[in-house]
């Protein structure tokens, strides 16, 4: 199937990135070159306003939108698009100085002063009311703009506040959530712990270093609740929005954590892309890290990339930004190596991006990012490696223009939970430094990206019906209907994995009496009695019958109570105690593995398991190490990436029977591809 690009005047991939004239209003020259640039650079989409209320609103109720009307225009005229932002990310210093309660508190009660961006209040009745009225005066004015395509809202939210106000608004949803009813939250929060107990609403604080932290079910509530208000403020940002053209996208810009890829954690983001129309996220990944291969970061990349496109169930994301070269604020700013842009950018297409968007187009003169990467850098010449890279780039996207709007739907799914993360993140057990929670999912994906079996990566609120196997690794906490649907999944026929830590506490984050993995365990057919956090020295190894793994991190002694044992662990104070088990329920499988181990065991397992399922692979052949292959369809035509992320020349046997085209080409393909360091192949069936 195809779905449709995000608005009707969109062709294929946008290609362009966050504008920021608003900095250049007084260098009327540097905007006019801004458009011949633009042309030469291939690209056709802007991103504005994101920090322009300052140059909108310059004293309290006074607009002027002039240069805003202007640059729209223009950009219309030249023909492109525009992302237009609504500009709540920073505000003026006129508004905290007359307002403080706009101003955000720390954990320690103590309010920020006026700076830096994305530091407001998100329950301030103010904040909220001087962001509907900037919001209507956009609505007003851009809703019909011709240049207009979709709405940035805010931006990258985060963060949370301790306020007064916020306080108030965290008791209000508590006594929500809990009907009233102070014994019901007693009792979930385990409050009897350190005596506690709390006999009214007005003793409850959010966590705090000098306060509470230790109860964990308060912890985790308090970030359900940031969560929640957080995308409380976006629902009232977009309200004029939808007003003035309900037919104009809304997205707001997600995250990525660094230097281990993971996705952003601060917020529950499956919730929050239910509320939006599109997906979008800022993909800043440290490629070059000495000592560490690309290939596993590039899987760690295609982890997070998959994870977006499964948010809205496979409908395309968009790269809201990349850079184009290096940021300004990794530990070391290694600039990308040559054609590595363009690989990078081509693997988030592979994964279903509909956009290349840069931040940003020009670099600013001053301020904290004027080394940041952009396509433009301070010479404003087009003769830069950079900017020849980004126009070659432009040029390719136009060729593959068909693939927009293609999806994948995968055979395989990774749960990967935000609330189980912050619950396993909190537990103060196994290894306090790491748990390795975002590491365990990725290590399993790892497996799959290899054999280049696509894969979705699913909260543990998604249907499962959809999928032949379906990975749980570290399911800590169990949501209630988790495990029945789990077990519905797997009597149908569907093959699950889940491994040690799994089924440990429900929904409060209170341990599950009787034996873990708790609701789990009937299906599983084991009792995991002991889990044991593991030095570096610890030599356990698991066997199979041909095979012998190192066991890393953790290890669990484990009863077969049911379950068939198809592996054992030796040494190390656990011979012969079962380490990877199986038990057929219904028409399916359920397998289970105790302990952390080694990649290639992962590795070995699942291309077992791949056989034995059937599982598709994109290619039916050898990928070389560091070589990833992932597909787009529109269920005639598939699109087929192949990516060489090492620094070495590959060769990749196509299957036989098999003719392809090469898209960026034309010429037509089959048996032997050989690839440069770094070459990505676009290829058509
Ligand atoms: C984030 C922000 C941008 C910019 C970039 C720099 O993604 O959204 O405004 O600061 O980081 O990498
Ligand atoms: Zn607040």
């Amino acid at each position: 199937m195809r779905y449709p690009l995000v608005h009707k005047n969109v062709k294929g991939f946008m290609h362009g990135g966050d504008y920021n004239p608003d900095q250049w209003l007084h260098m009327p020259e540097i905007i006019e070159e801004d458009y011949r640039l633009m042309k030469l650079a291939n690209t056709n989409t802007f991103s504005l306003n994101i920090f322009g209320w300052s140059a909108i609103e310059r004293t309290e109720g006074e607009f002027h939108f002039g240069w805003l009307d202007e640059i729209m225009d223009r950009l219309a005229e030249e023909g492109s698009h525009v992302i237009l932002a609504t500009p709540s990310g920073a505000r003026p210093a006129w508004m905290s100085q007359k307002y403080p309660e706009v101003l955000r508190v720390e954990k320690n009660r103590v309010r920020n002063l006026h700076g830096l961006r994305h530091n407001h209040c998100f329950t301030s009745p103010v904040y909220r009311e001087k962001v509907r009225i900037m919001n209507e005066k956009l609505a007003e004015r851009y809703a019909h703009h011709p240049a207009l395509i979709m709405w940035h809202i805010s931006n990258e939210y985060g963060g949370e506040c301790h306020c007064d106000l916020c306080q108030d608004a965290f008791r209000t949803w508590l006594k929500k959530k809990y009907d009233n009813d102070l014994e019901q939250l007693n009792q979930a929060w385990w409050t009897g712990f350190w005596s506690h107990r709390f006999n009214d609403w007005s003793q409850i604080e959010s966590p705090a270093p000098h306060g509470e932290s230790m109860v964990h079910g308060q912890n985790l509530d308090w970030r359900r609740f940031v969560s929640d208000q957080t995308i409380d403020f976006f629902k009232e940002e977009i309200v004029p929005l939808r007003k003035a053209d309900a037919s104009i996208p809304v997205t707001t810009n997600f995250m990525g954590n660094y230097p281990h890829m993971r996705p952003f954690l601060g917020i529950e983001y499956n919730k929050f892309a239910s509320v939006m129309d599109v997906v979008t996220w800022d993909a800043y990944p440290p490629w070059h890290i000495e000592g560490q291969t690309t290939t596993k970061l590039a899987s760690d990349v295609g982890f997070v990339h998959d994870l977006y496109r499964s948010l809205k169930d496979g409908q395309p994301f968009l790269i809201m930004e990349n850079t184009p070269s290096l940021v300004n604020w990794h530990d070391i700013n290694k600039r990308k190596e040559d054609g590595v842009h363009a690989l990078s950018a081509v693997q988030s297409v592979a994964h279903g991006a509909d956009s290349i968007l840069y931040f940003q187009w020009r670099q600013g003169r001053g301020a904290s990012e004027k080394f940041h990467g952009a396509v433009v850098d301070h010479s404003g010449s087009e003769h830069t490696r950079v900017f020849q890279e980004v126009s070659k780039l432009g040029a390719e996207l136009d060729k593959i223009q068909p693939i927009a709007g293609t999806s994948i739907k995968p055979e395989v799914a990774v749960i990967f939970d935000w609330e189980n993360q912050w619950a396993i993140d909190d537990a103060q057990a196994l290894n306090n430094v790491n748990k390795k929670y975002s590491e365990q999912c990725q290590a399993h994906y790892h497996s799959f990206w290899k054999q280049g079996i696509p894969t979705d990566i699913i909260t543990m609120d998604k249907d499962f019906s959809t999928y032949k196997v379906l990975v749980g690794p570290m399911l800590y906490m169990i949501r209630p209907g988790v495990a029945e649907r789990i077990e519905a999944f797997v009597k149908a026929g569907g093959t699950f994995i889940a491994t040690y830590w799994s089924g440990i506490v429900d929904e409060n984050d209170l341990c599950f009496l009787g034996g873990f993995p708790g609701p789990l365990k009937n299906l599983l057919g084991v009792w995991a009695e002991e889990i044991d956090s593991l030095y570096p020295n610890h030599d356990i190894v698991l066997k199979t019958d041909s095979q012998t793994y190192q066991v890393t991190d953790y290890c669990e002694r484990i009863h077969a109570v049911d379950a068939d044992v198809l592996a054992r662990f030796e040494s190390g104070g656990y011979d012969q105690r079962p380490a990877v088990t199986v038990n057929q329920v219904g028409n399916g499988k359920a397998y289970y593995i105790a302990s952390s181990n080694e990649q290639r065991f992962y590795d070995d397992f699942y291309q077992e398991l791949a056989k034995e399922c059937t599982l598709n692979r994109v290619l039916n052949t050898e990928i070389p190490e560091g070589v990833s292959v992932q597909k787009r369809t529109d269920g005639q035509t598939d699109y087929v990436f192949v990516m060489n992320f090492t620094d070495q020349a590959q060769t990749l046997q196509l299957p036989q029977e098999e003719n392809y085209t090469n898209m960026l080409t034309d010429e037509s393909v089959h048996n032997t591809l050989k690839m440069d360091p770094y070459q990505y192949m676009i290829l058509k069936k």
